[in-house]
C-alpha cells in the first residue's frame, strides 16, 4: 500500500513513523516532508500549499491513502481535491476545516449551540473595536479571525496595549487579512489542555490527553512560541473532566458541525482550559496539534492507518481505538534566538540509539549531511510507565542530539508533575 503525507514538521513525522508500524504499507511519501526524515519516507519536492500538484502526484503514483496534516492546506480544500480526484483521505474537507480557518465562525457555532466558550465581540471596523476597548474588562485577548501561523493571539494585559494590538491587526495587517475581522474574547485563567480526537462525524474518540509549553524559556518565561514540549497525559484532566468535557465539549461540537451541514471528519483538536466554571474552549484544530502529536502517537496502540481510515469511511464506532496506560514526554530542541532572530546550517548529529524517538521538524540534507533549518529543529521523546520516568528518559535522549546554538527548556513537565504529587 502506497501512502502519502502533507506536510513536514514534526508532527508529521511522528504521523509517519507511527504509520510505519503497519506492515501493508510499502511506501511513505512526504510532500514536501524535511531531510530529519528521510530514513522514513520518499521526500517529493511539493509544498503542503500546492494542493494541483498533491492531486497530481497522488495520481500519477496511485496513492491508496493521503493523510493532510497541516491547517493551511485543509483549509483551502486539500481533501476535497483529493477526494474529487478519487483519493481516499483523512483530514476534514474546506466546509469543516473553516472551524480552524474562522475564529468568527467558531466562536458563532459555540454561541449557537451552547457551547461553553470566552464571552466575546466580534469587529470588522477598527473604530468600533478601538470604542469597545474603552470599557471591556482587562486583561483581555485580541484574536485575527483567520490563520495567523498560530501567532494570530494576542492577550493585552493593559488598555493601551489592547488598543495597539487592534491597531497592529485592523491597521497595520501585521497578520494580512486574517486581521480584517477579530475577535475579543474574555480572558480566562486555569490550566491549558489539549485533546485529539479522531472522528468521522458521527462518533467521537478522544486520544490521551496532552499539556503544551508554549513559551520559550523556562518558568513559562519569555516569547510565545509553536510549543517547546508536551507531556501526555495531562494530569489536570481527570476521568470526572473527561466525561464532562465529552458530554458539554465534544458530542455537541460534532452534532453542531452535522447541523450546519459541515460534517467533521479526521482529527478534532480541542484546545480547552479548566476554569472555575468548568472547561471551556479556547480554540478548535482541524488537524494534528503540534507538538502534541509527538507525545501522543507513541501512546497509540491500534494501528494508526486503520484508525484514519475508519474516519474517513464511518466505522468509527467499530474501530477499537487504544492508548497504553503510561505517559510520554517531548522535549523540543531549538535553534538558539527562535522564535525571533536564529541561525541555520549547522550539522546536526542524532545518536542512533535515539533516532527512533526523535521528530525532526526543522533540518534539510546538504550533500547527504543532515543540517539544522529551522527555529524549532526537532523534538526528543521517550514513554515510560509514568510521566516522572518518560521525562527522564526523553531528557536523558537530548544528550544523544547535538547541533551549535542548541536549546531548549529544562522544565517540561515540571508543572505537571507537581500537579500529580499534590493530587
Ligand atoms: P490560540 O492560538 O487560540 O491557541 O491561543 C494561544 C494561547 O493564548 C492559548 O494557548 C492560551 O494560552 C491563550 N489564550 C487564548 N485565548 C485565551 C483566553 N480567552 N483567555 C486566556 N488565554 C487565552
Ligand atoms: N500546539 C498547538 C497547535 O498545534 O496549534
Amino acid at each position: 500500500m502506497k501512502i502519502m503525507v502533507v506536510g513536514g514538521g514534526g508532527r508529521e513525522h511522528a504521523i509517519i513513523k507511527k504509520l510505519k508500524e503497519n506492515k501493508n504499507i510499502t511506501e511513505i511519501f512526504a510532500l514536501p516532508g524535511n531531510g530529519g526524515m528521510a530514513e522514513d519516507a520518499t521526500l517529493v519536492n511539493i509544498g503542503a500549499k500546492d494542493i494541483e500538484a498533491q492531486v497530481k502526484f497522488a495520481v500519477e503514483n496511485k496513492i491508496d491513502y493521503a493523510v493532510v496534516a497541516p491547517d493551511d492546506p485543509l483549509v483551502l480544500g486539500a481533501v476535497d481535491a483529493l477526494t474529487a480526484a478519487g483519493i481516499s483521505c483523512f483530514g476534514p474537507n474546506k466546509a469543516a476545516a473553516i472551524i480552524e480557518g474562522s475564529k468568527v465562525f467558531s466562536k458563532n457555532l459555540m454561541k449557537k449551540y451552547n457551547i461553553p466558550t470566552a464571552q466575546y465581540e466580534v469587529f470588522s471596523s477598527k473604530e468600533d473595536a478601538l470604542k469597545y476597548l474603552e470599557t471591556a474588562p482587562i486583561p483581555t485577548v485580541i484574536k485575527a479571525d483567520g490563520l495567523a501561523l498560530g501567532k494570530g493571539v494576542i492577550i493585552a494585559e493593559t488598555r493601551e496595549a489592547a488598543k495597539e494590538a487592534v491597531i497592529s491587526m485592523m491597521e497595520d495587517k501585521v497578520f494580512g487579512d486574517s486581521g480584517s475581522t477579530i475577535v475579543i474574547e474574555e480572558f480566562l485563567t486555569g490550566p491549558e489542555v489539549s485533546v485529539l480526537s479522531f472522528t468521522d462525524g458521527k462518533t467521537v474518540i478522544p486520544m490521551v490527553s496532552s499539556q503544551d509549553h508554549k513559551r520559550a524559556l523556562d518558568g513559562d518565561k519569555g516569547l510565545n512560541t509553536g510549543g517547546m514540549g508536551t507531556v501526555a497525559p495531562n494530569p489536570y484532566y481527570t476521568d470526572e473532566i473527561a466525561k464532562e468535557c465529552m458530554e458539554t465539549i465534544f458530542i455537541p461540537t460534532i452534532n453542531a458541525m452535522n447541523s450546519e451541514n459541515r460534517t467533521f471528519k479526521g482529527c478534532l483538536y480541542f484546545g480547552l482550559m479548566l476554569t472555575e466554571k468548568g472547561p471551556k474552549v479556547i480554540e478548535y484544530n482541524c488537524r494534528f496539534g503540534d507538538p502534541e502529536t509527538q507525545v501522543v502517537l507513541p501512546l497509540l496502540e491500534s494501528d494508526l492507518l486503520t484508525v484514519m481510515k475508519a474516519t474517513t469511511n464511518g466505522t468509527l464506532a467499530e474501530t477499537e481505538v487504544k492508548f497504553s496506560k503510561g505517559a510520554c514526554a517531548c522535549v523540543v530542541m531549538a535553534s538558539n534566538g527562535y522564535p525571533q532572530k536564529y541561525e541555520s546550517g549547522y550539522e546536526l548529529k542524532i545518536g542512533k540509539d535515539v533516532a527512533d524517538k526523535v521528530y525532526v521538524a526543522g533540518a534539510k540534507l546538504d550533500n547527504g549531511v543532515l543540517k539544522t533549518a529551522g527555529g524549532r529543529v526537532l523534538g526528543v521523546t521517550d514513554t515510560g510507565c509514568d510521566l516522572k520516568e518518560a521525562l527522564k528518559k526523553a531528557y536523558k535522549n537530548v544528550e544523544s542530539v547535538t547541533f551549535e546554538n542548541a536549546f531548549y527548556r529544562k522544565d517540561i513537565g515540571a508543572k505537571a508533575l507537581k500537579a500529580l504529587e499534590e493530587n
